[in-house]
This record gives C-alpha cells, structure tokens and sequence, in this order.
C-alpha cells in the first residue's frame, strides 16, 4: 500500500507540473467543439423524441442510472459512496436541477465532464468511467444529452470527494492520472472486419465500459492494456475473463448463449450474480438482440492470455475422495450428480469456465456467504444457494472447490485453504461452528 501512496504523491507533482504537448494531447477537449455552449441544461426540452429515446438508450448501455441512484432515492440524484483506498467518494448529481445538479451544464460542459472527465468542479475521478465514454459517438451525446433534459430535477447538495483523504482530494491530481492512463481518442474500428464486429467494439469499449471490470487493474487503478478483458478483481469479486480464449474465457460458447446470458443473466451453465447481476439487471437486458449478437462477436474475437489448460488433479487421493463425498451430500441436490445444474436456475460445474478461473474469489465468497442470482424481466425468480461458512472449515471449503475445479472434464489449479480464511476476514464472515 505504501508504494501505491507515494506513486500518487509523484503524480500529484507531475500533475502540477504540467508536461507541454503530452499533456495538451491527453487533456484536450477540442472534440467538445461540436457541441452547443450557450444554452444551460436548466433551461433545454428537448422535443425530439426519436432522439430522446436513442439518448435513452445510451444511458441504458452506458449504466448511468445504477452509479447515479442510491436505491429508493431520486433517480439520478447522485451520493451513490464509492469506497476506495484512498477514501469515499460520491456520485455527483446528474439531474437538471440547477443549484445542486448539473443543471448549470451547457452541452459542452456535459461532453467535456463524460468524455473527457472535465467536470463542473474541475477534473472527476476516474470511477466515474470517462476513461470508457471518451470512445462515444457525437452522435449518441447528442442524443445523451436530448435525455438528459427530460430528467426530473431533484434537489440533493453533494460534495463528491469531501471524504477523500489529502492529498487525494486534489482534483488537479488527476491531471497527473489522465497524463499516465487516459486514452483520449476516439472510437477506431476497423474496416476489414463486419458491421456486426465493429458495433460490439464500440459498446464493449465505449458506453458499456465492460473492462472497467473485466481487464486487470495496475497499482494506480488503470486498466492494463495488455490484458485487455482478461479478467478483474474486484476485492471480493472476480469479473472472469470474457476473451475469445476457449478455456479460461468465453470462446467455447456460442454467440447464442452469450446472448442468452447478457439479456435474461443466464444460460446453460452460467448465472450471473453480484455487480454482473448488476449490469444485467440495469444495462444489458435493455439492449437489442442485435446488438448483444454484435457484443458476443467481438468478445469471442479478442485473444485471451495463452491458454495452458492444468492436468486435473487425480480423482484417486483420500482428498478429493472426501470432496466427493461432501459433495454428493451437501451439494449435488442443486449442482447435480454430474455437476450439470439446473438450466436458468443453479449453475452448472461441468464446463462452466467460470468454475475454472485462476482466481477463484467468487467461488470463495458463494461458499461463505451463499448467493443470490439475479432476476431479469425473462427470468423474474433468482434462485438461492445457502452459505456453507458455519459448516465446513477453510480447508473443506478449499478441497470441495478443488474438487469441482477438477471433475466432469474440469481442469484448475487447487484452492488453498489460506484464500478460504482471508475472504472469511474480508468478509467478516464468522468462524465455522464446527471447529468452536
Ligand atoms: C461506475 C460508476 C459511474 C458510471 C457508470 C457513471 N458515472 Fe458519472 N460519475 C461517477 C462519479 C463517482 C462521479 C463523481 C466524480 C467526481 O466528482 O470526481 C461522476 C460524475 C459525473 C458527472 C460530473 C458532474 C459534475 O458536476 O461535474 C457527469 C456529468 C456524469 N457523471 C454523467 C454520467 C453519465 C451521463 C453516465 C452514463 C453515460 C455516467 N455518468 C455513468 C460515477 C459513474
Ligand atoms: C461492475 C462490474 C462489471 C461490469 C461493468 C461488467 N461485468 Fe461482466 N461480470 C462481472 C462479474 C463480477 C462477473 C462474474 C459473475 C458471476 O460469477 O456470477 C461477470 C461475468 C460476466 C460474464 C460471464 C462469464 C462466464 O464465464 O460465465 C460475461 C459474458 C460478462 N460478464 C460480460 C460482460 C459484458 C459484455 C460487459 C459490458 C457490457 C460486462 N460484463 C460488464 C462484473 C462486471
Ligand atoms: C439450494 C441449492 C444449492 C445448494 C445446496 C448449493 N448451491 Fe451452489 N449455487 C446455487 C445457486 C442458485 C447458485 C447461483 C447463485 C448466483 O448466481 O448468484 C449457486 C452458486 C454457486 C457457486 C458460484 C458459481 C459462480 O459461477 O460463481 C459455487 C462455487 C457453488 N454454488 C458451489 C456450491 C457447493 C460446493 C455446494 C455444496 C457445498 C453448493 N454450491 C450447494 C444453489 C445451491
């Protein structure tokens, strides 16, 4: 942690420095240029509905309700808590409200704070994820913003990074952050390939800003590159790796499941929990069929990491003997005697990539704390699994998830017990009653 700390006081100066061309490039708005910069958000009704409605589209594939709302408050209203290292910070106010909202926003300024992170009370932090939006369209802002003037404006007076610590409540901070990460261009397709490819590149990398989640972060909280969707942790949850790689990504399914997963949060083997029960439930059961195609496209056409696929660990040890035999008992009634699950409701084992994934958090985390999977307006009942943290120690715990890393045709590293007792911890979930 101490190096993560010092590595951002060196970026607070360089941010202050400033640093000529390199940082005119990374911090430029010109882009912004196209839109209007006379007329203040409080005072525009749009009356285009064909625009309206793509815009809200856009805020649909883009999830700026789920970060904007705090549940059963004013939509949009913002003071949604960003927990970070470096303290908490709040969504802003995104309604037309003028006092406390954005409503003192001309369009430009709005494109300036949702492509380029340039917001009203100077540069955002980059959980706000302009890092992704810098790739729209101004097409779609346009239409954004024609949806946002149909917003309810509601009164609600934030200050976002008021419980930041210093020095990371600096906002010229993320000059230095924008000059290290930020990719400010635009959209690139690629013309060799299809309509269809292009399209799931723009949503993937654009408004549905999946690698926020899914691509591996650096110490600084950048996404890496290199590792482009190769699967993030997210402390106490694991986005998987969703390359075209056939064993630890998604390259084995066919567009169709992927489809499936995306618009009802499951398919075949998989159900979606957690923060991607999330974006399902508010983002992508929105989207087209066509465009959830097109999403599937291109993810099965990134290169994942090279795949080398474990021998699975022999069946015949005492070990995995007693797994199986715990499994059978506890488990097999929902996951099946074959580990095949049960379809839209209990996910199966038997080649659920998912199961297989090197960091095996949220296998940890069901076992301890159960799981609820999400429910979507196709598949409206999300089915339970019960915690098992009262029930088995951290090494059944390891050796069960071992076990069906390793079973039906699986193949994964072994879980090892010590991960079992820090997710406890961070969970702060009880010691087994078994073992007191
Ligand atoms: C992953 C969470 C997240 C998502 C998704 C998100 N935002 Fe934000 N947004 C934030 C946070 C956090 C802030 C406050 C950042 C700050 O103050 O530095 C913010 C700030 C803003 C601001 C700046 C307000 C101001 O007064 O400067 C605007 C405008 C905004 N968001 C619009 C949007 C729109 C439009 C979308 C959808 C296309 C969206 N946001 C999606 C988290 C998010
Ligand atoms: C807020 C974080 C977050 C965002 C944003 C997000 N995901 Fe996920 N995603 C996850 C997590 C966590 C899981 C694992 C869920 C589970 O195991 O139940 C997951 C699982 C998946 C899976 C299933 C993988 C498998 O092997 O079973 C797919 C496919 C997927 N996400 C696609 C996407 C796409 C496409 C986007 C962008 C449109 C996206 N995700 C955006 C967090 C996220
Ligand atoms: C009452 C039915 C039920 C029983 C019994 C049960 N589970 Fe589950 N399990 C579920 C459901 C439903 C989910 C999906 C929850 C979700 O998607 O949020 C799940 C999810 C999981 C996951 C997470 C899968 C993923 O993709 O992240 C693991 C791992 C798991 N179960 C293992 C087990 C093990 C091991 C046992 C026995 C010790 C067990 N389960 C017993 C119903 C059950």
């Amino acid at each position: 942690m101490a190096n993560w700390k010092q590595a951002l006081g060196a970026i607070v100066v360089l941010g202050i420095a400033g640093c000529g061309y390199w940082a005119y490039d990374r911090l430029n708005t010109s882009r912004s240029s196209v839109a209007d910069d006379t007329t203040a958000l409080v005072d525009v009704k749009s009356t285009d509905a064909a625009a309206i409605k793509r815009g809200e589209y856009v805020m649909r594939t883009g999830d700026c309700m789920a970060c904007h709302t705090v549940p059963s408050e004013d939509p949009f209203a913002g003071g949604y808590e960003f927990k970070t290292p470096f303290g908490t910070l709040l969504s802003s106010n995104i309604t037309p409200d003028r006092d406390t909202g954005i409503g003192k926003m001309t369009e430009r300024d709005f494109f300036n704070a949702v492509r380029h992170g340039q917001g009203s009370k100077g540069f955002l932090y980059p959980a706000m994820t302009y890092t992704a939006y810098a790739k729209l369209t101004d097409q779609d802002m346009h239409d954004l913003w024609a949806y946002m003037s149909t917003i309810t404006p509601a009164k609600n007076a934030l200050d976002e990074n008021a419980g930041m610590r210093f020095p990371y409540n600096i906002r010229l901070a993320m000059a230095g952050w924008n000059m290290l990460f930020f990719d400010n261009e635009v959209f690139a397709g690629d013309s060799g390939q299809s309509e269809a490819w292009n399209r799931g590149k723009y949503i993937v990398e654009g408004a549905g800003h999946c690698a926020a989640c899914h691509s591996p972060r650096n110490d600084l909280g950048a996404e890496i590159a290199s590792r482009f969707m190769q699967g993030g942790n997210l402390g106490d949850w694991y986005a998987p790796d969703i390359t075209g790689n056939p064993h630890s990504g998604i390259g084995h399914l066919s567009n169709e499941s992927i489809v499936e997963y995306l618009k009802t949060g499951s398919n075949d083997v998989a159900i979606a929990s957690g923060p991607m029960a999330e974006a399902v439930e508010n983002s992508t059961q929105y989207l087209t069929d066509p465009d959830l195609e097109a999403i599937a496209t291109y993810l099965k056409s990134t290169n994942g990491a090279k795949a080398e696929v474990p021998a699975p660990i022999a069946a015949s040890q005492p070990e995995v003997k007693a797994a199986a035999l715990r499994y059978e008992v506890n488990c097999s009634a929902c996951h099946g005697l074959q580990g095949e699950g049960i379809k839209s409701m209990i996910p199966a084992f038997a080649g659920n990539n998912a199961i297989m994934a090197d960091d095996a958090t949220n296998l940890i985390r069901a076992m301890l704390v159960g799981a609820r999977a999400v429910a979507t307006h196709d598949k409206p009942t999300g089915a339970g699994m019960p915690s098992f943290e009262w029930k088995m120690d951290d090494r059944q715990i390891a050796e069960t998830l071992t076990y069906i890393r390793n079973t039906w045709g699986n193949a994964a590293a072994p879980v090892r017990p010590e991960d079992v007792a820090k997710m406890r911890q961070t969970l702060a979930a009880r010691p087994n009653l078994a073992t007191n």
